[in-house]
């Protein structure tokens, strides 16, 4: 079986000027190193631009990433690397407020095998446990701990 060692996603544009944060669907591109290749691999339809250091999960064949963009809210990027390709898992429900720019407040970890989101951000005294029972369903997620930061 070949392996999928490396995912890259550069945001062109940001390398072009780190103040401009609009770029469309079509100036994203993904790129994947196998082992025993040399080359970097193209991959297209990155739905949204995925916060590339912060977080990672891997589950189900897949990683996972917060979404970058501050066009949506409640978004996480996947990418599955048996099918090599990208997809989008809805976020939480209470985590509303755009948090594109709040990298430090909002963190993906695995809790008992399912992703979950440490929300610094949305409530300012507390912090929000969100943890996704289904994978990939929506309306599974519940708010598994809330943990007050004022006491
Ligand atoms: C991004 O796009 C919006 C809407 O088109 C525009 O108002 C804004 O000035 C743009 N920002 C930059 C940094 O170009
Ligand atoms: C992960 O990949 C393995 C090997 O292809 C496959 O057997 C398994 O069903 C996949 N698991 C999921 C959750 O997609
Ligand atoms: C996020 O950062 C961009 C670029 O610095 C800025 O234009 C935008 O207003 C910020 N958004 C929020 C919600 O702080
Ligand atoms: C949580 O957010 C507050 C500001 O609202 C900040 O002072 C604190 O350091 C943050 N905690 C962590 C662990 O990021
Ligand atoms: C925010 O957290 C506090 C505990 O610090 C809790 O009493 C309050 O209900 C929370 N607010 C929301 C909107 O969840």
């Amino acid at each position: 079986m070949i392996l999928i060692l490396f995912l890259i996603l550069i945001p062109i544009p940001i390398l072009i000027s780190d103040s401009d944060s609009n770029y469309s669907e079509s100036d994203r591109i993904g790129e994947f190193l196998l082992s025993g290749s040399d080359a970097w691999e193209r991959v297209d339809g990155v739905p949204f631009s995925p916060q590339a250091i912060h977080s990672p999960c891997y589950l189900n064949n897949a990683t996972h990433q917060l979404c970058a963009d501050e066009s949506v809210h409640n978004v996480i990027v996947s990418f599955n690397f048996e099918t090599g390709q990208f997809g989008e898992i809805p976020g939480p429900p209470g985590m509303t407020k755009d948090h594109a720019n709040k990298t430090n407040y909002m963190t993906m970890v695995l809790l008992d095998g399912c992703l979950s989101i440490f929300d610094n951000y949305t409530n300012t005294t507390a912090f929000d446990v969100w943890k996704m029972n289904e994978y990939s369903v929506k309306e599974s997620w519940s708010r598994a701990f809330v943990i007050d930061t004022t006491v």
